[in-house]
């Protein structure tokens, strides 16, 4: 076969946060695909980057009282011990914000609209008066239309899943400053995928074949004309109005590239940047019509890489993706959300800190991948099965059996033990990796593994060198050590350190798959056996599962010491008896107004009414959570016989009731509210 040449990507993750163990998934995911074309010769180029624009990235780095800049570098920074720790061999890893990606990203605006395919149209939009920028749609809040949920976002409804525009929403406000949005116009462009062009041009490239067959389906729906002819995909609004972090559009002063504009051009600019610091030639290759190009993305982001992307790619006049292949989502013992915010239980740091090896993960992760656009969950008793009884009980454990028997470690030549072909084999899961279904390329191997364990049960060589036969010992030992190297081989892409040690201990040369079926010749010296790799611990999923709230010594309570985890993460307070429990007298009370306090960011002062005949003054640390018109006219709990406190700003006559999480006190903060009919001054008990 002709050597290939690859050009191959995952998705750049935004620059917001750390990586959480989707993104390690993903990452584990093409590694061991490019391992995999590497031991074949190929000719890879594996690039990422970090997706830095965007609203969102802005307003975080402001937040956090950082240039959005230095924000993205510091995140940037934090990279390294991810990539490292799990094997994740990247070419390269640069930025969207990089000097390539807007000499790059304008060079392909600049022929999107020679080609006739940028158009401009005047929208109308919400703005925030306070803050001076228009307002992404997950920015806007208000009550739902049909619903009249309270604080829904601009896009759809939480509690009843209506979706709606956010002009639709009843008493809007802005998430970011509290004041009511007005709706503004201003000028967008678009880049129009509903020209005709464009649309034979995505139904040619998505059944091409470089899409899997669940996405081509997915994806015919914004393409194919529906009953009166009609298709539903439009044109794409690719900018933003000034304050925006991002790329500035050629002739077009305070106008930005929308994130998703640039971002899959950073592909391009990570490859550039990449190629100009090791001496190769950028126009060159991406002209070189024998690259393939190849994109692992997730689920949630397939319409921006089969649609947009190739389009934008093919109009500006460039090479289109070979293939882009997705992959679902993983989720944590069965199902636990992947936040953004906090991530899952499963904290990939932590799991390396802990001394975990990370070619558990990489070898657990490829036994549930199977190239196909599904779901996988990370379930703790069964890594801990896959791991000790197939990786160390099967492969690893023919290796330590084995060797004993080769005195001098002098491979010996005898009989096959069992009919197991190694060139078909090796052929067989070469493909299975080929085509990305690395769950079955595990079975095949750990079959493998199974029939050679079984041969040696069988030859029990053990007994034959207690008998005097040294020699046929020797061969059945030497004939086990052939198999585990063609194993090894097999394994390498999933396990490429163990894969390391086991050539170090058989002395051989790289593995690959030219010669992963070929013996090593009799009389070939493997180096002396040290044990490869431990079991996984029950105590060390324990820990890793273990919440930090429970690691800090407090007093333990029924929860922790069941090892049950750590609600709101901190550990409960004393029993109390029912009598404890009503000296405590909770009302609810209406709040009438709320304003800021001046010379504290941490608080807001409420009038309640818990229907006294009075009103109360109280207090609450609650400022970063809540605008004060947002909590106008809502009911909430108060305790109402709190001892009057006086504070700088003046006496406190109450406290309202509030719930967060022990580690986040910022804007988790939710002050509770009855459900309807409740009214002021009723107890509650
Ligand atoms: N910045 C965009 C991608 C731009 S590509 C030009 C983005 N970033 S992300 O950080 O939200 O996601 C990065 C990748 O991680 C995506 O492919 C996404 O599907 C993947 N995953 C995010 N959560 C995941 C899981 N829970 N499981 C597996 N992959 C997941 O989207
Ligand atoms: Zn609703």
């Amino acid at each position: 076969m002709p050597q290939r040449k690859l050009f191959v990507t995952t998705a750049l993750p935004y620059a917001n946060g750390k990586f959480h163990i989707g993104h390690i998934m993903e990452y584990i995911q093409a590694d061991i695909w490019v391992r995999h074309q590497r031991m074949q010769g190929s000719q890879v180029h594996f690039v990422c980057a970090d997706d830095a624009h965007g609203a969102p990235i802005m307003i975080a780095a402001e937040k956090a009282g950082k240039t959005p800049q230095a924000f993205v570098a510091e995140i940037a920074a934090g990279r390294r011990p991810y990539l490292d720790g799990f094997h994740i061999a990247f070419d390269n890893w640069h930025s969207t914000d990089g000097p390539e990606n807007h000499v790059l990203a304008q060079q392909i605006y600049r022929d999107l609209k020679a080609a006739g395919l940028i158009a401009t149209r005047t929208i109308e939009q919400f703005f925030d008066p306070q803050k001076n920028m228009f307002l992404p749609d997950r920015f806007i809040k208000g009550e739902c239309p049909n619903c009249h949920a309270k604080d829904q976002y601009g896009d759809n409804c939480e509690v009843c899943s209506k979706v709606y525009s956010p002009t639709d929403l009843v008493n809007p406000y802005s998430a970011l400053s509290g004041a009511t949005p007005v709706l503004k116009t201003s000028e967008h462009f678009f880049f129009r995928l509903s020209d005709p062009r464009c649309l034979a041009f995505l139904r040619q490239w998505t059944a091409s074949g470089a899409v899997q067959p669940e996405v081509l389906n997915k994806i015919s729906e914004w393409l194919e004309p529906d009953a009166e002819g009609k298709v539903a995909m439009g044109d794409w609004d690719i900018s933003r109005d000034a304050p925006y972090f991002g790329i500035e559009i050629p002739d077009a002063p305070g106008k930005y590239f929308y994130v998703w504009l640039d971002a899959p051009v950073g592909y391009l600019a990570s490859l550039k940047n990449l190629l100009d610091r090791t001496g190769g030639d950028y126009a060159a290759y991406v002209a070189d019509p024998a690259v393939e190009q190849v994109h692992f993305i997730g689920k949630d982001i397939i319409t921006f890489h089969t649609l947009f992307w190739p389009a934008m790619l093919h109009f500006s006049g460039r090479k289109v993706p070979s293939k882009v292949c997705v992959h679902g989502f993983l989720t944590v013992n069965g199902g636990e959300k992947m936040s953004k915010s906090r991530g899952t239980g499963l904290d990939p740091l932590k799991y390396l800190s802990l001394g975990m090896n990370p070619e558990w993960l990489r070898y657990y992760l490829a036994a549930k991948l199977n190239g196909r656009n599904e779901d996988i969950d990370f379930n703790p008793e069964d890594f801990m099965a896959r791991v000790n009884a197939d990786l160390v009980g099967k492969y690893v454990n023919i290796a330590s059996r084995a060797a004993k028997f080769v005195p001098g470690g002098a491979l010996a030549e005898g009989p096959a033990l069992a009919a197991l072909d190694a060139a078909s084999l090796a052929d067989s899961v070469r493909a299975l990796y080929e085509s990305r279904d690395y769950a079955r390329a595990l079975r095949e191997v750990m079959a493998a593994a199974d029939i050679v364990n079984t041969a040696f049960d069988a030859a029990a060589p053990w007994k034959l060198a207690k008998e005097g036969q040294g020699q046929r010992a020797a061969e059945v030992g030497s004939w086990c050590l052939q198999m585990f190297k063609l194993l090894t081989a097999c394994l390498k892409p999933v396990l490429p350190a163990l894969a390391a040690q086991a050539e170090a201990f058989l002395q051989c040369a790289p593995l690959d798959w030219d010669n992963a079926a070929t013996p090593l010749p009799a009389g070939h010296a493997v180096g002396s056996y040290q044990h490869l790799m431990q079991r996984v611990d029950a105590k060390l999923l324990e820990a890793l599962f273990e919440p930090p709230a429970a690691a800090a010594p407090a007093a333990p309570t029924a929860a922790t010491a069941a090892g049950g985890s750590v609600p709101g993460g901190e550990a409960l307070a004393p029993e109390i008896t029912i009598d404890d429990f009503t000296k405590v007298d909770l009302r609810i009370a209406k709040i009438v107004a709320c304003e800021k306090v001046e010379g504290s960011t941490k608080l807001l002062r409420l009038t309640l009414d818990a229907g006294e005949g009075r009103h109360r003054n109280v207090f609450s640390g609650i400022a970063s959570a809540y605008a004060p018109e947002q909590l106008v006219g809502k009911l909430t709990v108060m305790v109402a016989n709190l001892a009057p406190r006086k504070m700088k700003f003046g006496v406190s006559e109450g406290m309202v009731l509030a719930a967060s999480h022990a580690d986040d006190k910022g804007a988790g903060i939710y002050v509770l509210e009855p459900v309807a009919g409740a009214q002021p001054g009723m107890r509650v008990r």
